[in-house]
C-alpha cells in the first residue's frame, strides 16, 4: 500500500519525504487555504512537487466542464508529478474523460459510494478517492465503500487506484490496507501515530535501563 500525506504544509511534507515515509501527497482547496497566506498556490504546488518523489494531487475549483478542463491543463503544467483532482459531479466526469484522453492523470475526489468510484474509473480516472471519515461522521460505514470498490475493480480488472481518503486514525489505514486499497492518504498526525506504540517506548526504556546496568557493572569491574 502506498502512503500519501494529505496536506499542503511544506514543513510536514519535507519531514515525511526525508524520512522516506510517503509515496505522494494530496491537497485540496481547504488544505491549501490553511497554509497559503499570501503565497501563490501555484508556487506552493511547484515547491511541493519538487520535494515529493511521487504524485501530488492538486484540485480544480471550477465546477463546469470547460473550467475544470482548462484548470486541469494548467495545473498539469506545474510539474510532471501533478495529478489533477476533479470533484465527482456530472460536469467533472466529462472533464475527467477529456483530461485523461490527453494523458493527464486525474484523481476523482469527493466519492461517497462504490457506484461513484466505478463511474470515475470508467471515465478514465487514475485514482478514485472515497472519503471514509466523512461517511463515518454521518453514521455510515465508510470502509464499506473501499470494500465494495475493491471487489468491483477486481471483477473487471479496472486499473484505477483506490485511494482511501478522509482518514481519521491509524485503524482506518490498517482496515483499508487489509481490504486492499492501493493508497491511503492521511494527515500528518495520523502518519505520526502509525509510527507509535506505547509498548515500543516502554520496551525500549527497559532495554536501555538494563543495558546501562551492565555498562555500570562493567565499569566497576575494570
Ligand atoms: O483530501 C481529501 C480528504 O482526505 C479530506 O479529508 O479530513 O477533510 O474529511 P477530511
Amino acid at each position: 500500500m502506498q502512503f500519501f500525506l494529505d496536506t499542503a504544509d511544506l514543513g510536514d511534507i519535507r519531514w515525511a519525504a526525508r524520512a522516506g515515509l510517503i509515496d505522494g501527497v494530496t491537497t485540496n482547496p481547504t488544505l491549501v487555504a490553511k497554509v497559503a497566506g499570501d503565497a501563490d498556490p501555484r508556487d506552493m504546488l511547484r515547491e511541493i512537487c519538487a520535494v515529493v518523489d511521487g504524485p501530488v494531487s492538486a484540485e480544480v475549483v471550477g465546477v463546469r466542464t470547460e473550467d475544470m478542463y482548462a484548470e486541469g491543463r494548467e495545473l498539469a503544467k506545474v510539474a510532471d508529478n501533478i495529478v489533477v483532482k476533479i470533484p465527482m459531479i456530472e460536469d467533472g466526469v466529462v472533464a475527467v474523460r477529456q483530461l485523461a484522453a490527453e494523458g493527464i492523470r486525474v484523481n476523482v475526489t469527493l466519492c461517497f459510494s462504490a457506484a461513484q468510484c466505478l463511474i470515475a474509473a470508467k471515465a478514465g480516472a487514475a485514482y478514485v478517492s472515497p472519503f471514509i471519515g466523512r461517511l463515518d461522521d454521518v453514521g455510515h460505514e465508510g470502509m464499506d465503500v473501499i470494500r465494495e470498490a475493491r471487489v468491483i475493480f477486481d471483477n473487471y480488472e479496472i486499473e484505477t487506484q483506490i485511494l482511501a481518503a478522509s482518514i481519521r486514525h491509524p485503524r482506518h489505514v490498517t482496515d483499508a490496507a487489509m481490504i486492499g486499497a492501493d493508497v491511503a492518504t492521511m494527515p500528518t498526525d495520523v502518519l505520526k501515530k502509525l509510527l507509535l506504540h506505547p509498548l515500543t517506548d516502554r520496551g525500549l526504556d527497559q532495554f536501555l535501563n538494563d543495558w546501562a546496568k551492565v555498562a555500570t557493572r562493567a565499569k566497576g569491574n575494570a
